[in-house]
C-alpha cells in the first residue's frame, strides 16, 4: 500500500502533457522522421498515449474483478483443474491472487490519477464510471466474459495484457529523463513482473482439458499477434485517417505522403529500431513463457512462427 502512496505523491508533484507524458528522451517512432514531419508524428505519438493511458486504465480496472472471478473458481473447485493441490497449496494460491487483486486496485488509480491530470481528447470514450471494481455492471460484464470463454484462456489473455504492460513500463522507464516518473514505472515493473511470475507458476502446476486448452490456443495466438508493436491499431488508424485526409486536400502542395499509402511499409519504419525491438522481444518471450506452461512441446521458434503466420478465420473456424 505504501508504495503506492508514494507513486500517488510522485504524480501529484509531476505535470504530464498531451504530446510527450512521460517525458521521454527520444520520440516514439524515431524512424518515422525520415518520411514524415515532426508536426506528424507529433500528432500520432500524442494519439498513442491517450490511447494507452486509456487501455491502461481499463486494463487495470478489469484484472481487478477478473482475478477476483478466477481466484473463487479456484477456492471454489468450479474449475478443478488445482484439486490435486493440497490444501495449504490452495489457500496460498487464493492468498497470492488477493494480494494480486489489491496491487491491481492500486495500479487502476494510478492511471486514474495521471489520465486526471491530462486533457485527453473527445474522441477517446474514457469511462470510469464504468470501469469500477465496485459496479454491479462492471463485474457482471466480466462474469459473462468468463463463462464464455473459461479459466485458461481468461487467464491467459490477462497474462498478454500484463506482459504488454511490462513491455511498455520498460520502454518508458528506460527511456523517460524525469527521475520522479522514472520511479513510477519502477514500482510497475516490479509488481508487474511478479504478477506474470506467479501466474506461469500457477499455471505449471495445473492440469487442463482439451478443449480448454483448444480455445486457449487460438485466443492466445491471435491476442499477441494484434499487442506485438506497442499500439500498433492506434498508428494505423491515424495513418488510414491522414491517408484520406492527403488524399483529398492537401495533395496539391506536393506533399502527399506516399509512405501513408503502404501499411506495411510504414509498420516496417516505424517499428524498426532498437526501441521497438526490445519491446516486441520481452513482450514475445513473457506471452511464450505462459503458453509453454500449457504447450511445453512447443519451442519458441514455433510459438513465433504460429503468431506470425495466424489468421483470426481460424479463430471462427474452431467455434
Ligand atoms: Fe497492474
Ligand atoms: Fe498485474
Amino acid at each position: 500500500m505504501h508504495t503506492t502512496q508514494s507513486s500517488l505523491d510522485l504524480i501529484d508533484q509531476c505535470e504530464f502533457s498531451n504530446d510527450d507524458p512521460f517525458e521521454i528522451n527520444q520520440n516514439l517512432f524515431p524512424n518515422l522522421k525520415s518520411v514524415l514531419p515532426t508536426t506528424i508524428i507529433k500528432r500520432i505519438e500524442a494519439e498513442c498515449y491517450a490511447n494507452w493511458l486509456n487501455w491502461a486504465f481499463e486494463g487495470e480496472s478489469s484484472v481487478s474483478v477478473v482475478y477476483g472471478i478466477i481466484r473463487d473458481q479456484i477456492s471454489n473447485n468450479i474449475v478443478d483443474y488445482f484439486s490435486h493441490l493440497d490444501h495449504t497449496e490452495q489457500q496460498q494460491v487464493k492468498d497470492y491472487f488477493s494480494n494480486i487483486i489489491i496491487e491491481e486496485q492500486e495500479h487502476r488509480i494510478i492511471f486514474k490519477n495521471i489520465i486526471d491530470k491530462l486533457q485527453l481528447p473527445a474522441d477517446i470514450n474514457y469511462r470510469p464510471e464504468f470501469f469500477d471494481p465496485d459496479s454491479v455492471e462492471f463485474n457482471s460484464f466480466w462474469n459473462n466474459h468468463y463463462d464464455k470463454v473459461g479459466f485458461l484462456s481468461a487467464l491467459g489473455i490477462a497474462v498478454i495484457g500484463e506482459s504488454y504492460l511490462l513491455a511498455c513500463f520498460l520502454l518508458f522507464y528506460k527511456q523517460s529523463s524525469n527521475k520522479l516518473k522514472k520511479q513510477i514505472f519502477k514500482q510497475f515493473l516490479t509488481e508487474e513482473s511478479q504478477h506474470i511470475a506467479h501466474f506461469l507458476n500457477l499455471i505449471k502446476r495445473g492440469k487442463y482439458s482439451e478443449e480448454d486448452k483448444d480455445r486457449l490456443h487460438h485466443s492466445f495466438l491471435q491476442t499477441v499477434q494484434e499487442k506485438i508493436n506497442f499500439e500498433i491499431k492506434t498508428v494505423n488508424s491515424i495513418r488510414a485517417k491522414l491517408q484520406k485526409g492527403f488524399n483529398t486536400k492537401i495533395v496539391d502542395n506536393g506533399d502527399n505522403f506516399s509512405i501513408l499509402n503502404d501499411t506495411e511499409k510504414f509498420n516496417q519504419i516505424a517499428y524498426s529500431g532498437e526501441l521497438h525491438e526490445s519491446f516486441k522481444e520481452l513482450f514475445l518471450r513473457r506471452s511464450y513463457q505462459f503458453y509453454h506452461a500449457v504447450f511445453p512441446d512447443v519451442t519458441e521458434d514455433e510459438f513465433l512462427h504460429q503468431v506470425k503466420n495466424y489468421h483470426s478465420d481460424q479463430l471462427i473456424g474452431a467455434e
